[in-house]
């Protein structure tokens, strides 16, 4: 179906209002958590003459639609990296802007979002943060809580180095007042001072735009995740591309540091 990104009022079609279906995955096929870093919103609008911010405006519109192709194909953890810690150092502008715009796409967006069965969640440090930021996040939340189709992860004034130092000072403090000791400290432990704890590790993480890196986004979270890179600058992606990435997923090889014999066709291992 034709659509003109540059347009991010166009309506969004919702869950199964796509022209066609989603895939249809076998068990364990589709990614429980997929993580999104919604990269060259800029680089987008600067193609088209235009200022940076109207790469964010055009972006919404994706996002919507990703979201909507997530529920299809019953992926039930969708995080979004939305603003990093490092983003404070790009023009204040464009720090305005993106401020202002998260709040206004919070507010318009949560009834819809609410309606899809969408949990909207935070995750990201306070300082610094808009206060009208916050009040959406919160709200969204709140308005969203009793939803269970799909968790929507807002990474916003989110670090993944930030939020590994904040799990080390909360262990920390617990140790200082007795509530446990450092032989205490262990993997599962740590996981548990994260910002979201209930919120599984990533299974695949797909960045647009064609850049090939983290940029600290949920560093401990991806430690065995599948990474896709697409070259499509964010606001140009949509859930037919989330489709191809889902089943280029399912054709991986996840090995979690195991190993596994190939087999031949009477299902005995090659030795
Ligand atoms: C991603 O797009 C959005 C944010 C980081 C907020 P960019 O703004 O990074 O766009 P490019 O990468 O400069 O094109
Ligand atoms: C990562 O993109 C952050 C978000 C998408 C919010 P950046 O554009 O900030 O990352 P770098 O600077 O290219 O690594
Ligand atoms: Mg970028």
């Amino acid at each position: 179906m034709e659509r003109a990104p540059e347009d991010p009022w166009a309506p969004v079609l919702g869950p199964g209002q796509w022209h066609r279906e989603a895939p249809i995955f076998g068990v364990g096929e589709v990614p429980a958590h997929v993580a999104l870093v919604m990269d060259g919103n800029g680089r987008w609008a600067n193609e088209r003459s235009l200022p940076r911010t109207e790469g964010h405006r055009a972006g919404e519109y994706a996002l919507m639609d990703t979201i909507a192709g997530a529920i299809d194909a019953g992926v039930r953890y969708l995080s979004v990296y939305t603003f990093s810690t490092e983003n404070w150092k790009r023009s204040p502008a464009e720090v305005r802007f993106i401020m202002s715009y998260a709040t206004d796409v919070l507010r318009r967006r949560t009834g819809q979002l609410k309606d899809w069965g969408v949990h909207v969640r935070w995750s990201g440090r306070r300082p610094k943060l808009w206060k009208s930021v916050i009040h959406a996040l919160e709200r969204a939340e709140d308005e969203t809580h009793d939803n269970t189709t799909l968790d929507l992860v807002m990474c916003v004034n989110y670090g993944g180095r930030a939020e590994i130092a904040d799990a080390a000072r909360t262990l920390a403090q617990d140790v200082t007042d007795g509530k446990m000791s450092p032989r205490g400290i262990t993997e599962k432990s740590f996981a548990r001072a994260l910002y979201l704890p209930d919120v599984p590790d990533v299974d695949l993480m797909i960045r647009t735009s064609g850049e090939q890196r983290i940029s600290n986004y949920l560093l401990w979270q991806l430690a065995y995740a599948e990474l896709m890179f697409t070259p499509t600058p964010w606001p140009a992606f949509d859930r037919e591309q989330l489709w191809d990435c889902l089943l280029e997923y399912a054709g991986r090889d996840r090995r979690f540091g195991g190993a596994r014999d190939r087999v031949d066709e009477s299902g005995n291992a090659i030795r």
